[in-house]
This record gives C-alpha cells, structure tokens and sequence, in this order.
C-alpha cells in the first residue's frame, strides 16, 4: 500500500474489533509517529498506548456517551504535550500542528497494517489524565481508537453513526478550499471535483 491508498483506504470506522496489540505494534506505531516533522525537530507529542484491560477500562469512563462504540477498540491511545515543548512564536502554538502531523503519521500506518485508527475529541481530558497520570501541565488532545475493522455492526452506533460507516462523509469541494496565487482565486478551469488524481 503506497501513501496514496493509505490515505483513500483510511476511514474513522466505528465498528471495530480485536487485534493483535503487541509490543512490536505499538513499536511500529511509535516509530512511524516519530518521523513526523516538527518545529525545530523539537518532538511534542506523548502517546500513552493503553492495551490493559484494567487500565482500558478505567479510560473508557472518560469517553462522551456518543464514543461508546470505542469500548470495543483493543487498544486506546492518549495524544498528549505541553505548549512550552513545542515552538510558540508570538502569537502561534506549534503544539496542536506537531501533534496532529505525528497523528495523522501513525494513522496512515495503521491503515498500511490492515488496522482501523479513529482519533476522537469526544473524550474528558481531566478523566483522561486521572485515569493514565498524565501531568497536569499536559494538554490530551485526542484519543485515538485502535483495532480491526470489525464485520458486524457495532450496536451502539446511532443511524448517523452507521451511515457513516457504509459511506464517507462528504468533503467541501476543492473550490472552497484550494486558491491559487491569493487567497479567494481559484484554480483555472474550476476546481469541481475531489481532485483524486491517481
Ligand atoms: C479532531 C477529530 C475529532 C474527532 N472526534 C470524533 C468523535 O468524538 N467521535 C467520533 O465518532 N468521530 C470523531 N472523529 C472522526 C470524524 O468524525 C471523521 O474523521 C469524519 O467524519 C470524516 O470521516 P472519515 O475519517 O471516515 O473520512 C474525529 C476526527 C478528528 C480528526
């Protein structure tokens, strides 16, 4: 699988289920993540892998009602750092760009090893961080579900929920989002479509 049918087979199914989650797994994850580019090479990110299922369940009291479907997931991954890890540089915080580049790294791989990886926000971070130790001075941004796309539908899936997990959910045309040489200009011809290249 190249990037580009990483990135068309990647989706945020719902609907998971077990998976291998051993210790070469989150090794590979970690690894991928670790090559993201960041400020500085300053390297913000902290993933708390949770595979325990001790340590599993006391996570999943922090998940929104509308996430129960991560209680399936085997394994939960907390994204976590400090603003003063990464650049700030008046008034821009790298932080949330450097977390979200080695996110989007490791989710790409887990796609590439056949696995589904769904980051949420639909989570409390104070719960989050009481149930892992993280440190108070740490933001949790996210906490990405980990697991094998599952053949049944997961039951607690809302209509919407199970909608999305037959189709992806629509994207902004490029027009709304793509300008060439100032902001507002589109690109000659129109920019119709989803520009799927390859
Ligand atoms: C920052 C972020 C927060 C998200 N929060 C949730 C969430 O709380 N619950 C959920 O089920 N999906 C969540 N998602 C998944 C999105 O709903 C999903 O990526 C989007 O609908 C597009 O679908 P696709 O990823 O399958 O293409 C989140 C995704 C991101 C990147």
């Amino acid at each position: 699988m190249n990037v580009h049918e990483a990135i068309e087979a990647r989706r945020a199914y719902r609907s998971l289920g077990a998976a291998e989650v051993g210790d070469d797994l989150i090794r590979d994850l970690a690894r991928h993540a670790q090559l993201a580019p960041s400020c500085n090479n300053n390297q913000p990110w902290r993933f708390v892998f949770v595979r325990d299922p001790g340590v599993l369940t006391g996570l999943h009291e922090a998940l929104n009602s509308g996430n129960a479907w991560m209680k399936a997931a085997p394994m939960l991954i907390a994204v976590c750092g400090r603003v003063e890890d990464d650049c700030v540089i008046k008034d821009r915080e790298y932080l949330l760009f450097g977390l979200g580049l080695a996110t989007a790294f490791l989710v790409l791989r887990a796609t590439e090893l056949g696995l589904v990886a769904h980051p949420v926000a639909g989570f409390s971070p104070a719960k989050t961080r009481a149930a892992l130790g993280i440190p108070e001075d740490h933001k949790v941004i996210t906490v990405i579900a980990v697991g094998r796309k599952a053949d049944a539908l997961n039951p607690v899936l809302s209509p919407n929920q199970i909608r999305q997990e037959a189709e992806r959910p629509e994207r902004l045309p490029l027009d709304r989002f793509v300008f060439l040489d100032g902001f507002g200009r589109g690109l000659p011809g129109g920019s119709a479509g989803n520009g799927a290249g390859a």
